[in-house]
């Protein structure tokens, strides 16, 4: 393999991550700035103040893992940065910034799918060979695919409505969570996490949907529905108001929580069974990956555990920090498309070229 250097960026979202890598796998610097806090507070991330807080923040952020590789622009060989999928507005300040660099010091661009990005995380911490089953979730999407080369996927099934992290969010911020002190920094993910560990399942009409679907697709708005009734009946037979929690709310995170795991569980399930009918994935290769922010999540990793464990299959989560958003993700993608001289756009080109 080529060696290298490549600088990452990731704005898709509301988090500005910058990093910098070697073929190695070695994280040389690295730099984040989060708007969780203020997307909490907001209820969800709003475009033009994630974009104005990424314009605000990227020259810092990339000069700040620079700083920390001891290093300047000049010794790197190319800038990789998330072009798709994501908040339009967010994305075009990386974009932007990364071509800005490219054509000020005459360094190729390597455009990056966000996605793509969350599953090749698994391959910094160990090697793992293609093809593999990968599960993608987050605040954005729910997918399950089989990587079949760092830029070969197959769709398998994906969400026909919320991401699973969308619907945590919704329902922390409907529970109000953000009022009780020890949840106030967290994600809603992370609150439902902490909130659930302290209830239990016992809300038995969230129930997990598609079960009767021979198909590998999510639903996440049907618990979000049934959750959001059940906030609603109990607000008014306690005569709730305020910041005040409804009584049972750490039960109903552990029910929502629960209902989620056991539908990312059967759809797993699925998903592995028709890799094996089509014989999509060699009886060597029996691994699953999982990734993106709500694969931070104990109690859905310990039951994708015991899935893997019964079929038989390896599971790879990559540390909870390089599960969210990161410029790490973005750098190591970027290493992956140079070695093997995919999309590496050089900066003369970068005007012709409408970048995806
Ligand atoms: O991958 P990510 O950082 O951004 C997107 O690409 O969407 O994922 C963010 C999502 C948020 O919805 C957040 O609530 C969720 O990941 N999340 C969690 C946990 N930590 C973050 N969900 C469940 N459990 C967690 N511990
Ligand atoms: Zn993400």
């Amino acid at each position: 393999h080529k060696s290298c250097v490549i600088l990452g960026i990731e704005t898709s979202c509301d988090d500005t991550g910058c990093a910098v890598m070697n073929n190695k796998g070695e994280i040389l610097g690295e730099a984040l700035n989060s708007q969780t806090n203020i997307t909490v507070e907001m209820g969800g991330v709003m475009p033009l103040l994630a974009k104005e807080l990424h314009e605000k923040n990227i020259e810092n952020v990339v000069n700040k893992a620079l700083e920390a590789a001891n290093m300047s622009v000049n010794d790197i060989d190319a800038v990789a940065v998330t072009t798709k999928p994501g908040i339009l507005l967010s994305l075009s300040v990386g974009k932007n910034y990364g071509k800005k660099i490219c054509r000020e010091y005459e360094k190729p661009f390597i455009p990056i799918h966000h996605m793509q990005a969350h599953t090749l995380t698994a391959r910094i911490v160990q090697p793992i060979e293609f093809p593999f089953l990968t599960l993608l979730i987050s605040g954005g999407h729910s997918l399950l695919a089989i990587a079949q080369s760092p830029v070969k996927y197959l769709l398998l099934g994906q969400s026909f409505n919320d991401a699973p992290g969308e619907a945590l969010d919704k329902l922390a911020r409907r529970l109000k969570l953000r009022f009780v002190p020890e949840f106030s920094n967290c994600s809603g993910g992370e609150s439902i996490e902490r909130a659930a560990r302290k209830g239990y399942p016992v809300v038995d009409y969230i129930v997990p949907p598609l079960l009767g679907y021979r198909d590998c697709n999510f639903s996440f708005s049907g618990m979000k529905q049934r959750a959001t009734q059940h906030i609603l009946k109990m607000e008014e037979k306690h005569d709730i108001m305020g910041s005040t929690l409804i009584p049972d709310a750490y039960d109903l995170c552990a029910s929502f929580l629960h209902t989620m795991t056991t539908h990312l569980c059967q759809r797993v399930q699925r998903a592995i069974k028709f890799a094996e009918l089509q014989k999509l994935i060699p009886s060597d290769r029996r691994v699953l990956v999982v990734s993106g922010g709500v694969a931070c999540n104990s109690y859905i990793r310990q039951g994708l555990e015991i899935v893997c464990r019964e079929l038989d299959y390896k599971l790879v989560v990559p540390p909870p920090k390089l599960c969210t958003d990161n410029g790490v993700m973005i750098a190591w993608n970027g290493v992956e498309k140079f070695r093997l001289g995919i999309d590496v756009i050089s900066s003369d080109k970068l005007e012709s070229i409408d970048i995806e």
